[in-house]
């Protein structure tokens, strides 16, 4: 794999070699290194390719976009509105124009720019389902469905599209695709600690860990896997606790923030459950998931392939967000939520022992505070992590 991508690149950087000023080939090559995380040297390439090309739209929709998801969103609004000016008549100018808007949370000006993309441009799923997820933030999850709708007629494959209609009709009955996740958080991540913690009031991490110093006192360094490891703020919190510290999580966009920490000994890009499958029986001292069974629906099986994992006195802590009647649910914003009664349920079939719950709020949503549950078991009646 590692071979076929940088043959790929040498391949690029050949075309460019023979011809520097091939605008087409700089562009392959900044989609190339986007494709594999590479964002600055992106962003260096698709600069090039506008230079060189400066009367192409996609040129500057991939530049912008490309400094959006690097969180440089003040350049990218200056191209897509130099750009706007130079192709008036451009659908994806004016899509990646209402993009940049909606990072900033700007909701009507990106409302505006999505609704003339779509004058122009009817058949472009992804700003249906841009228009239905600026109407969710806005609180207006009825007409935010029928822009799913809408975007599903246009791809019926969309996997964000149909992942959000199942979930505001409450019919997503199981975990969203995995393609799903990973392009909501590879987007997400050049920006994810920034606004969770300041605009959102994310508190999962710190409450989380701040159990934990209590359940681990006195224990020795612990083997410790962070699972939904996201950019680190948990594994960040935990390293001085942690001999061996793993990070898992499907966004590659994520796991490259938490590279950047230093803290994780390893970080894996898989599937939760893929990995803890492949993991042998009691090998591991504690196991942290901080919201990250917001996209899980039915909990019983990663709750099984945990303690399978765990040492007999091992340590379980995660987060979840309430859902306060019977089993679990599936809210407007598409996160799952469980009750306390379901994880008590799974907690005493399979045998964990309980250590500590809190309920508090973990987050905010549309202004409005989140609760959820901060939960610690032991993986089975011993509850000393120093035996
Ligand atoms: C809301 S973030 C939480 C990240 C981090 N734990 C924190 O507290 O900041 C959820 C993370 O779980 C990851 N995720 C969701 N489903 C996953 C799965 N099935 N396997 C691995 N990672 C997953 C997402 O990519 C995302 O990084």
């Amino acid at each position: 794999m590692a071979t076929a991508v940088s043959d790929r690149e040498a391949a690029l950087r050949a075309a460019i070699e023979r011809d520097p000023a091939d605008a087409a080939a700089h562009g392959e090559l900044a989609a190339h290194y986007y494709a594999v995380g590479k964002l600055d040297e992106s962003v260096s390439e698709y600069s090039l390719a506008c230079r060189l090309a400066p009367d192409v739209p996609e040129g500057r929709y991939n530049l912008a976009a490309t400094l959006n998801a690097c969180g440089d969103t003040s350049a990218a609004l200056d191209i897509v509105e130099q750009a706007e000016r130079d192709f008036p008549d451009s659908a994806i100018i004016h899509y990646g124009k209402a993009c940049v808007l909606q990072r900033i949370g700007r909701l009507d000006e990106s409302l505006a720019s999505f609704t003339i993309a779509l004058e122009l441009d009817p058949n472009h799923a992804d700003t249906w389902y841009g228009v239905g997820i600026v109407l969710l933030r806005q609180g207006d999850p009825l007409r935010a469905s029928s822009f799913f709708e809408r975007a599903l007629d246009v791809a019926p494959n969309h996997t964000g599209a149909r992942y959000m209609r199942d979930a505001l009709s409450g019919q997503a009955r199981t975990r969203p695709d995995k393609s799903f996740v990973q392009e909501l958080f590879d987007g997400y991540a050049a920006y994810y600690d920034e606004h969770m913690l300041e605009q959102l009031g994310y508190r999962a991490p710190q409450i989380l860990c701040n159990t934990l110093a209590n359940e681990l006192r006195g224990a020795p360094e612990l083997r410790v896997l962070d699972l939904g490891c996201g950019t680190g703020l948990v594994g960040s919190r935990l390293r001085p606790r942690a001999g061996q510290l793993v990070g898992v999580d499907l966004a590659r966009g994520m796991l490259d923030r938490a590279r950047t920490l230093d803290c994780y000994d390893r970080l894996e890009c898989c599937d939760v459950l893929d990995f803890l499958n492949e993991q042998s029986h009691a090998t591991q001292d504690l196991v942290v998931a901080a919201d990250l069974f917001i996209y899980f629906a039915e909990l019983d099986e990663v709750f099984a392939a945990i303690r399978h994992v765990l040492t007999p006195c091992g340590l379980f802590a995660f987060t979840v967000e309430e859902h306060t009647s019977e089993g679990w649910s599936v809210g407007p914003s598409g996160r799952f939520r469980h009750s306390r009664a379901y994880l008590e349920t799974l907690r005493d079939r399979l045998g964990y022992t309980p250590r500590s719950f809190e309920r508090t709020v973990i987050r905010h949503d549309g202004g409005e505070p989140c609760q959820g549950f901060i939960v610690a078991w032991s993986a089975g009646p011993e509850t000393d992590l120093s035996l």
